[in-house]
């Protein structure tokens, strides 16, 4: 999976910049053929729903073994990725917690995010059946450039762990849209570590950054999230 082999098909752009790959410009040709996979990918999936298990198929942590230490350099072919999500992705979807607590506790799952977090969020939190009233939006301050802080989540935490609540899924974000606040990645692992909590790490808007080397440490204990 995200195979590193693909990296042996990089030729060097020019002697005097040995690092810098040659990119091809987008083929319109190529774009369709690709895109035409897609559809006929997400068609099928659709037309055989009704043959994929409900439940997991794999351990917990099954897909970080799979993953190479870095990404590659370059993009891989969109078969290699397809066939990537077929085998490895789609037996991933997970229901971890409700078969350790019985599915008719899934009124206790809470989910943890900041003021700042994305609305996506409560979205999908709400689609996967958690109560609305146990999704928190932890009050962020300017002094921490509104970032998450980690004392308030396990303050946030302790109350509905006191409360017979059951902490579920933590999102941090790294760049939230509206104030591109940052939260502290590896205090929030830690902290959701001793809770069992899922931790997922929202980069959608501005963490692609981090691919900058000046710009990593925004991602710091990112190790620690699933
Ligand atoms: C930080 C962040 N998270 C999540 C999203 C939502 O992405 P999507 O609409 O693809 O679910 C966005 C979209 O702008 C975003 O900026």
């Amino acid at each position: 999976m995200g195979s590193l082999s693909s990296m042996n098909n990089i030729e060097p752009a020019g002697k005097s910049f040995p690092n810098v790959v040659n990119i091809n410009p987008l083929d319109p040709e190529e774009f369709r053929r690709q895109g035409h996979m897609m559809i006929d990918f997400l068609a099928d999936y659709y037309q055989n729903i009704d043959k994929y298990p409900v439940l997991s198929q794999v351990e917990p942590g099954y897909l970080r073994k799979l993953l190479p230490m870095s990404a590659p350099d370059v993009g891989e072919p969109v078969e290699a990725i397809l066939e990537d999500v077929q085998k490895h992705i789609i037996p991933a979807a997970r229901d971890q917690m409700l078969t350790k607590i019985g599915r008719h506790n899934i009124g206790k799952l809470v989910v943890y995010g900041s003021d700042q977090t994305h609305c996506a969020l409560a979205k999908a939190a709400k689609i996967s059946g958690i109560a609305p009233h146990n999704i928190r939006a932890i009050r962020t301050k300017m002094e921490t450039l509104f970032g998450l802080s980690p004392e308030s989540l396990r303050t946030t935490i302790i109350k509905d762990v006191n409360a017979g609540l059951i902490p579920l899924y933590l999102c941090a974000t790294v760049g939230t849209t509206s104030t591109t606040a940052v939260d502290p990645v590896g205090p929030l692992c830690n902290v959701a570590q001793e809770y069992g909590i899922w931790v997922h790490v929202d980069a959608a808007y501005a963490g692609s950054a981090c691919i900058c080397p000046e710009f990593r440490h925004f991602i710091n204990g990112v190790e620690g999230s699933n």
